[in-house]
């Protein structure tokens, strides 16, 4: 039988934002093309996508904290959320994709073997799953992580509240580190474009993190495939 994974291309990460995936707005239509598109894209590169939770999770997330629970609670709310989300991005795929999302890296880098595209959300608490989606392309030695989010770059302000804020579209990993440490509090439902444990994993293994709008599937897509894109690169 011919292998179903290609054995020459080095693989890929994907990390979708849950914000990405449900806006409200032609969720259907976008859900269905990311779906294509990462069929396409997975049988000539290998490709693991991890999904976040977004609105849905931080709700949870909100509830949750508003009833006491403790922070590891609250993380594993927000990872159930996400690996719904992977089930529902998994289905839309179909097969190879495995229908039940691994829910540890070392499954998925071991599904990754012998499928493409490999979905899955969460693992444990104390990170998103952007660090999941760091850990995997440690792991398989990932030519690069493509971090597909609800703005299209990283900003030198947050673009939604400073207007004149500009878009930085190269930079080196201690400057994005420094950002990351400053932005984010480590709680649940912290909400930066990038999260710690997985701006310290790339950073150690030399993995470039590319950074772009994840709803512009034709950007998404080179991207994906190592052409120029329109976004952030951080290396
Ligand atoms: P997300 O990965 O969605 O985080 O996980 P996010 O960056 O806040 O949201 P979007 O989707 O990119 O907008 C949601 C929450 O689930 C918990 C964390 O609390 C996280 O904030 N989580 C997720 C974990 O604890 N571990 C995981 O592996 C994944």
């Amino acid at each position: 039988m011919a292998p179903r994974v290609s054995r020459t291309a080095r693989p890929v990460v994907v990390s979708i934002g849950g914000s990405v995936l449900f806006t409200g707005h032609d969720d259907r239509q976008y859900v269905a093309a990311l779906a294509a598109l990462l069929r396409t894209v997975g049988r000539s590169v290998p490709l693991a996508v991890t999904t976040g939770g977004g609105r849905v999770a931080r709700e949870y997330i909100r509830l949750g904290r508003d009833l006491g629970l403790t922070e590891v609670e609250l993380d594993e709310l927000g990872i159930e959320v996400t690996r719904l989300n992977a089930r529902l991005l998994a289905a839309s795929v179909g097969g190879p994709t495995p229908a039940h999302p691994p829910t540890s890296i070392a499954l998925a880098v071991h599904e990754l073997g012998r499928a493409s595209p490999v979905i899955l959300g969460g693992t444990e608490p104390g990170h998103t799953t952007d660090g999941v989606a760091a850990l995997i392309a440690v792991r398989v030695r990932a030519a690069c992580l493509v971090n597909a989010t609800d703005v299209d770059g990283l900003y030198d302000a947050d673009p939604r509240t400073h207007p004149n804020a500009r878009r930085i579209p190269r930079l080196r990993w201690p400057e994005f580190r420094r950002r990351v440490l400053e932005a984010s509090s480590g709680e649940a439902g912290q909400n930066f474009l990038f999260d710690r444990l997985g701006a310290d994993s790339l950073a150690r293994a030399g993995i470039p993190l590319s950074i772009v709008q994840g709803r512009d599937l034709a950007n998404l897509e080179r991207a994906i495939r190592g052409r120029a894109f329109d976004g952030s690169r951080i290396e």
